[in-house]
């Protein structure tokens, strides 16, 4: 199951673009807070002015109060992307300490999204300290240190546990083997603290070395989470693919974006077994919201990983290479890449290397 998944997330999944690209599908959005509307807007006009075969159907996951007095995402919403199995979503405000739990973990936990990728590549026109840099985090996505158990034990000494479970380690493990198989990479680094966390992060790493042994044909390497966030910044080029447990892949995936030019360029998806939701990873920019001045770039790319999962190949191509071309030729850059261009100046340059 997980490998049909997964194919069609590198689209090399044949029967996936023949049952997808003749028919308009579903697929939900979630616009977000603060700048997500307004880039969830420019990615709905350029899907329109590419012609993707893609019906909207946009959500509210502001938190209601459900019966047990808790605070949950909206019915209606999780209904939405329970039919449609497909969902683009942009950022959510979490509140710090307090209020209702971060409504981007809520997300994923309610759909079991169990591995979280995010290819960090360089692009051309954006100069960063390295180039051809080329590496996919995959993060397990559901437990760890997310596991949001956490309590007071006496005044002053708080608990918080980090939950590991086989089952959770051996899926992610598989799915990073397979993504490095099926899109032709030749390496899995498990990153980890087993020196540490023996028990915890040893399971982990037992997961990830049975996976290896599947996998003949990838290579495999464990390396401890401190030595490749030092390689990481001194040579990124020695990494493909990193498998690793939540908080590690939350951390290792924004310092490999921050090699290619942060958070505002880098794509991700969080890939279950009944559905998937590709975001943009980016906070919500309040400073910036309603101004047009966002950068839609994390969620367009986001949002071509979507199309390249649903099997609707050349559409993704086309889109990805507009938002390439444009970002090379440097006319119409916002703000965060150096340029003066407005959200929509960015956006009408995508759209006019699509329609010609
Ligand atoms: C991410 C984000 C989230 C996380 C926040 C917004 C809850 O940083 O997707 O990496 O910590 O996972
Ligand atoms: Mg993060």
């Amino acid at each position: 199951m997980a490998h049909r998944l997964l194919k069609k997330l590198v689209g090399a999944n044949a029967n996936g673009a023949r049952l997808y690209s003749s028919e308009v599908r579903k697929c939900t959005l979630i616009p977000g807070d603060g700048i997500g509307p307004e880039i969830s807007a420019a990615v709905q006009k350029i899907f329109a002015s590419a012609s993707v075969p893609i019906e909207w159907e946009s959500v509210d996951v502001t938190p209601v109060r459900g019966p047990d007095g808790k605070f949950g995402i909206p019915q209606a919403a999780i209904d939405s992307v329970n039919r449609n199995k497909i969902g683009l979503k942009g950022p959510l405000m979490t509140p710090v300490g307090k209020g209702h739990r971060s409504l981007n973990l809520a997300l994923r936990k309610e759909f079991d999204l169990y591995a979280n990728v995010r290819p960090c590549r360089s692009l051309e026109g954006y100069k960063t300290l390295y180039d051809n840099v080329d590496v996919v985090t995959i993060r397990e996505n559901t437990e760890g240190e997310y596991s949001g158990i956490e309590h007071e034990i006496v005044d002053g000494v708080v608990q918080s546990i980090k939950l590991i479970t086989e089952e959770a380690s051996r899926r992610v493990a598989e799915f990073a083997f397979q993504y490095a198989r099926d899109t032709k990479r030749t390496k899995v680094t498990a990153v980890h603290k087993a020196n540490i966390m023996r028990m915890s992060d040893g399971l982990f790493l037992r997961c990830c070395r049975e996976m290896a042994e599947k996998y003949p044909e990838v290579k495999f390497e464990e390396k401890y989470l401190d030595t490749v966030c030092l390689n990481m910044v001194q040579d990124p080029h020695q990494y493909d693919v990193l498998v690793m447990p939540n908080l590690y892949g939350d951390i290792l995936s924004d310092m490999c974006a921050g090699l290619v030019g942060g958070l505002g360029l880098t794509p991700s998806g969080n890939i279950g077994i009944n559905g998937a939701l590709f975001e943009s990873v980016h906070g919500t920019a309040p400073d910036i919201a309603g101004k047009d001045l966002a950068n839609p770039t994390a969620l367009l790319l986001s949002s071509v990983m979507m199309l390249k999962y649903m099997g609707l190949q050349s559409h993704a191509a086309k889109i990805e290479q507009a938002c390439y071309d444009t970002i090379a030729e440097g006319k119409y850059l916002t703000g965060d890449l150096g340029g003066k261009a407005k959200c929509s100046e960015f956006t009408n340059a995508i759209c006019e290397r699509i329609t010609g």
